[in-house]
């Protein structure tokens, strides 16, 4: 019987496809671009029927995404949002979602602006305030999305309080874990039904791949999930699918040194004049630390801060030079940007100015550059 799952977490993720291929025993997992399969007889199949319903390559990386997850099922999309958008077909008109309200912005854009035209109906709730989550939910509410940490302001909700709470109600849990990865947070143990990533950010982690990712924890939803991927065709290539196995092979290294830099980052910038807040669950002065270091296995990469103007977060971004200004999060390069106008930019002026996503806020992904570099360049773009 196969050891395969009593390995740690970073012994699964370097072996993920290492020798699957049984015909070669191939280490790397080959790519099978073939978009249809040969029948060995009529009313037969070798498994493989046609490629966006089924192919090796996308195959062996939803297992394993599946087994670092702690799920039952998983599935690879073409992005992020197709991965989301996937997940909300589950929903019909007139079911009620409470969502976090610190979530990325292209969230809130399609289910304000595609699903809204369905009737699906959305709260959007501060979800580190457990008593205001139980406050938003109606007797339609289907389920809850948490991002969290929040994007981007980092706060941290309770895992297993929100997992209680959707039990009682019989609302589905889903979880956005794209700024942990399970390297350092697995949602589906502490009772969440389902995990959603953007794999474009730390799972794929080089700023060269665009890719999303489902994983149900029980088969029931998962085969839904399936079905609604395969008759609505928002697949991985499998290309990419090799490129996301590859990648999940060093992605516990990565993520440890994202976390040890991104501490003595906001450490830095927390002791700096000219820096009025940093938002880092890491540091003992944040509001969810105490819970992050009981939920998660790390802090993560991710930090967001203040300037004392809008003036300071401009100059920020027009003098970084080993951190380049751009969007996104997760790459082994160090990214920085300014949500209000970037990847917060659809979501309405008054409610991005309550949430205090005003121009004086920079996000910043720490990325594996050697730690006293970046701060050098923080130093000069700040000073
Ligand atoms: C937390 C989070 N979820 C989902 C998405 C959407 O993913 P994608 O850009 O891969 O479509 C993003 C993108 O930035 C994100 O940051």
């Amino acid at each position: 019987m196969s050891q395969q799952s009593n390995w740690s977490l970073s012994s699964r993720a370097v072996q993920a496809g290492t020798g699957r291929d049984e015909r070669t025993g191939a280490i790397s997992f080959p790519i099978y671009p073939s978009a249809t399969y040969r029948h060995p007889g009529v009313g037969q199949s070798t498994g493989y029927d046609y490629t966006r319903s089924g192919n090796p390559t996308r195959e062996v990386l939803e297992q394993s995404l599946a087994d670092l997850e702690g799920g039952c099922r998983g599935l690879a999309f073409g992005s992020g949002m197709a991965a989301l958008t996937t997940l909300f077909l589950l929903f019909r008109s007139g079911d009620h979602l409470v969502v976090s309200e610190d979530l990325y912005g292209g969230t809130y854009r399609v289910l304000d602006q595609v699903f809204g035209k369905f009737g699906l109906d959305v709260s959007y709730v501060d979800t580190t305030d457990t008593a205001a989550v139980a406050a938003a939910i109606r007797s339609s509410t289907r389920a809850l999305l948490v991002e969290t940490p929040g994007n981007p302001l980092l706060g941290v909700a309770d895992l297993p309080a929100l997992a209680e709470l959707c039990r009682s109600g019989s609302i589905l849990l889903l979880v956005d874990n794209t700024f942990l990865t399970p390297v350092l947070q697995r949602p589906l143990e502490l009772g969440a039904d389902v995990i959603i990533h953007s794999a474009t950010k730390y799972l794929g982690g080089h700023s060269d791949l665009c890719a999303g990712v489902l994983v149900a924890r029980e088969h029931e939803l998962g085969e839904q999930l399936y079905t609604l991927q395969n008759a609505t065709g928002g697949i991985l290539p499998p290309q990419d699918c090799w490129l996301l196995l590859r990648s999940l092979k060093t992605l516990p290294l990565r993520m440890e040194r994202h976390c040890g830099s991104a501490l003595q980052v906001a450490r830095w910038l927390q002791q700096h004049p000219r820096i009025t807040k940093v938002y880092f669950p890491g540091l003992e002065q944040h509001p969810g630390h105490e819970r992050a270091k009981r939920q998660q296995d790390g802090f993560g990469g991710m930090l967001s801060f203040r300037t004392e103007s809008p003036e300071l977060a401009r100059q920020v971004l027009e003098r970084i030079e080993l951190i380049s200004f751009a969007e996104s999060l997760g790459g082994v390069e160090s990214l920085m940007t300014l949500p209000a106008v970037q990847t917060h930019g659809d979501i309405p002026e008054p409610e991005r100015l309550r949430l205090g996503i005003d121009e004086t806020l920079l996000r910043f992904s720490v990325g594996l550059e050697n730690v006293d570099d970046l701060l050098t360049d923080l130093r000069q773009a700040i000073d």
